[in-house]
């Protein structure tokens, strides 16, 4: 948080990758445990929150005492931290009060002299305030003492951390700082077994030698532990810190080059200018950014921790404040989209993200329990009123806006959702919600034989149709290369389907930092595996995360080979150049679907019931069904349908009506004896023969439910000829 370090420790991570996939013993020594049970806490996280809190927050304290005795009187309070976080829907807080740039102050009674310690165990009543509300506290570690003389004030105290050990510690040098911090590490797991953990900036070579992370593992085997800005392979976590400079801005994970299932956080400064800590300033927060950043990161099973700057008493200046009132309220009636979901269009499955059609982009999330159940994030709405989104071989049976609950209009084709009838979107983040029965048309991977023109050892062919994405196919740095589907007998094939290790940045961010995904590529067929003649389609393909999907001429073939020619990285970024790797790949026999919205069903009022006096007439023309209901000129007055519906939803239901007077015929409609809308305007139609919709959402449960549409004024009801609802 103070410096960009970048050790991007690539070879290293892949190893530790393989070995975690191996290796079922625990070792003594750094071992990669890319999916372990105590990280369940994490991934299940959507969020959390960071908070730089400490001596020198403004403004500034050069005596211990005296800025804990500021934070008492000031109103400190645990609680008001967790419910801040409570507010962002965050399940977890890291606390960085032992920060190199904020005097490297302990907020608790350390019994290790050294730097400033609390008497009040500030820590501890976080711990215990957050997990009362289900949260975890993880505590934030430096490994850094460069900012020992920060604002021209000694902040360790080397004398006195000497004088405990017992010999000379310089405090100031890397390995004193690394002993120092070492043994706050274990005063910590001795005081606080409910901690979550902790996150740690950058290393220490002190902990290293001295297998720090292993030792945390053995004590307190539910802490997880993350590291900031590089990818120490033993580390539950990876955090990449506040990148920047992404197209569009928001969407941070265009920049994360960690591949799941690997542990991923996005760490990023909600306030728009000034530190990272409290500097005396009120800056504003950019809502569509941080709400971008936040759906965004959800959409690649990223966390985002999302930092604000407390004051000395705990309190968020102004802004932050109201952004987080602002969020508890914006998120909730979408919480189903963004909390107990993977993101789409990644190993999870899930329709594809990224860049829609007419300028449209977005994400896409699928719930954990239910891989039918997914919800398309749209972040920037396309500028007119359809929007596209491929399949990825799901079959679709029905859309809804999350917010409303409104039905969408929809058809599929060609691998293709297409949504219409849209229009209405909402300032930051449109969630459609939508149900599939499954995927379909895609040719069982396990019946490929693979093979390629080029494979590093352990990377073999077969690993990019194991159904695994920890093992992944590596072109060995070498293009053009070919990788080839052999499908033991002769198939249909629609299309080719890739998911590249996203373990680069899908961009061109720096010389040295660049997109290792396909660029131009070839697809040829075979029926012998000899004669590939001309290919039959050749392309280019965007660096964008996510399933890339190549569509094909449909061809009944044996054998498939798709060429890659280039890989967008260039050759500044040595690491990258040349470099592909492919975690899973696959083929289509057919698109998905075909599938539309479902008629809605029409309930006529003739076969419903209704207030004493009603009569079934036919004497006004455009009615559908046998005729329409004419109720009594009378307050009360009423038809009331039966409705089925297959699950509890809200759903809009439509009611046909005319009304040849000028005066307004206002009803109450009621469903299941609860009235849902209140005295509704049916207005004039200007004639009996001509007739309107009025269309509202309302609750329904599953089985029957019951429609009632009641007059409150003396005219009566409108005449009615039928009420209908979408299935
Ligand atoms: C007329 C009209 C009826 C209507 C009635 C009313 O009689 O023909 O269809 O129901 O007015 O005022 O309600
Ligand atoms: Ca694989």
């Amino acid at each position: 948080m103070r410096r960009r370090r970048r050790l991007y420790l690539s070879v290293l991570a892949v190893l530790a990758l393989l070995l975690g996939a191996v290796i079922a013993l625990p070792g003594p020594a750094a071992r990669a445990d890319v999916i372990h049970p105590r990280q369940d806490f994490l991934r299940g996280s959507t969020s959390g929150l960071f908070l730089h809190w400490g001596q020198r927050t403004a403004p500034a304290h050069t005596s211990c005492s005296g800025w804990e005795s500021d934070v008492t009187s000031g109103g400190w309070s645990a609680d008001y931290w967790v419910q801040e976080a409570q507010k962002l829907h965050s399940q977890y807080l890291v606390l960085a009060t032992f920060h190199s740039r904020l005097g490297y102050a302990r907020p608790w009674p350390s019994k290790i002299p050294g730097s400033c310690a609390t008497k009040r165990d500030f820590l501890g009543e976080l711990i215990a305030a957050a997990r009362a509300k289900g949260l975890k506290t993880i505590l934030y570690m430096t490994d850094d003492p460069q900012w020992h003389d920060e604002g021209g004030h000694e902040w360790l105290d080397s004398a006195a951390y000497s004088a405990y050990k017992g010999r000379d510690i310089d405090l100031t040098t890397r390995d004193g700082f690394g002993e120092y911090s070492y043994d706050l590490f274990f005063e910590a797991m001795d005081r606080y077994p409910d901690l979550g953990g902790f996150w740690i900036d950058n290393d220490n070579a002190y902990w290293e030698r001295n297998n720090l992370y292993s030792k945390i593992y053995e004590k307190r085997p539910n802490y997880t532990l993350s590291n900031n800005n590089e990818d120490t392979p033993i580390m539950d976590m990876v955090s990449n810190e506040q990148k920047t400079g992404m197209s569009p801005a928001y969407d941070y994970p265009q920049a994360v080059y960690t591949s799941a299932p690997r542990l991923i956080e996005a760490d990023f400064k909600l306030p728009s200018t000034g530190a990272w800590w409290y500097d005396g300033s009120n800056p504003s927060v950019d809502r569509k950014l941080t709400l971008g950043r936040l759906v965004s990161n959800a959409g690649s099973s990223v966390k985002a921790l999302m930092a604000e700057t407390a004051q000395v008493n705990g309190k968020f200046p102004a802004n932050q404040a109201a952004f987080n009132d602002f969020a508890s309220g914006y998120l909730g009636p979408i919480r189903e989209s963004l909390n107990g979901v993977e993101g789409g269009g990644y190993l999870h499955g899930g329709l594809k993200p990224g860049f829609w059609n007419d300028g449209a982009h977005g994400v896409t999330t699928v719930s954990k329990s239910d891989p039918n159940r997914h919800y398309v994030h749209v972040l920037t709405p396309p500028n007119t009123s359809t929007l596209k989104v491929r399949d990825n071989g799901y079959k679709v049976t029905g859309v809804t806006d999350l917010r409303t609950g409104a039905a969408i209009s929809f058809s599929q084709s060609g691998g293709t959702l297409t949504l219409t009838g849209l229009g209405d979107w909402d300032a930051y983040d449109t969630v459609l919600k939508v149900t599939t029965a499954d995927r379909e048309g895609i040719i069982d991977p396990s019946s490929y034989t693979m093979s390629a023109s080029a494979s590093a050892s352990g990377h073999g062919a077969a690993a990019a149709t194991d159904g695994d994405y920890q093992t992944y196919w590596d072109s060995n740095k070498t293009t053009p290369v070919s990788l080839r589907f052999d499908l033991g007998s002769a198939k249909r094939v629609q299309y080719l389907a890739v998911n590249q290790r996203e373990d680069s940045v899908s961009y061109a961010r720096s010389g040295t930092e660049q997109s290792a995904r396909i660029k131009d590529y070839r697809v040829y067929v075979s029926s012998d595996g000899t004669n590939w003649g001309s290919p039959v389609k050749t392309g280019t393909l965007p660096s964008h995360r996510g399933v890339a999907i190549v569509d094909l001429p449909a061809t009944t073939t044996r054998q498939v080979r798709l060429e890659v020619v280039t890989t967008h990285a260039a050759s500044t970024d040595t690491t990258r150049y040349q470099r592909l790797r492919i975690d899973e790949a696959w083929l289509g026999t057919a698109y998905a679907g075909g599938g539309s919205t479902p008629a809605p069903v029409r309930y006529e009022a003739e076969s419903a019931a209704s207030s004493a006096g009603s009569t079934v007439d036919t004497d006004h023309t455009g009615y559908s069904g046998t005729g329409f209901v004419n109720t009594p000129n009378a307050a009360g007055a009423y038809v009331e349908w039966r409705v089925d519906s297959a699950s509890a939803r809200s759903a809009p239901i439509t009611f046909r009506y005319a009304n040849g007077t000028t005066t307004d015929r206002p009803a109450d409609v009621i469903v299941n004896g609860t009235t849902v809308a209140a005295g509704r305007s049916f207005a004039g139609t200007g004639s009996w023969d001509t007739w309107a919709d009025f269309t509202l959402t309302v609750p329904l449960n599953a089985g029957p439910n019951t429609v009632r549409l009641a007059a409150t004024s003396a005219g009566g009801a409108p005449n009615l000829d039928y009420l209908e609802v979408r299935p």
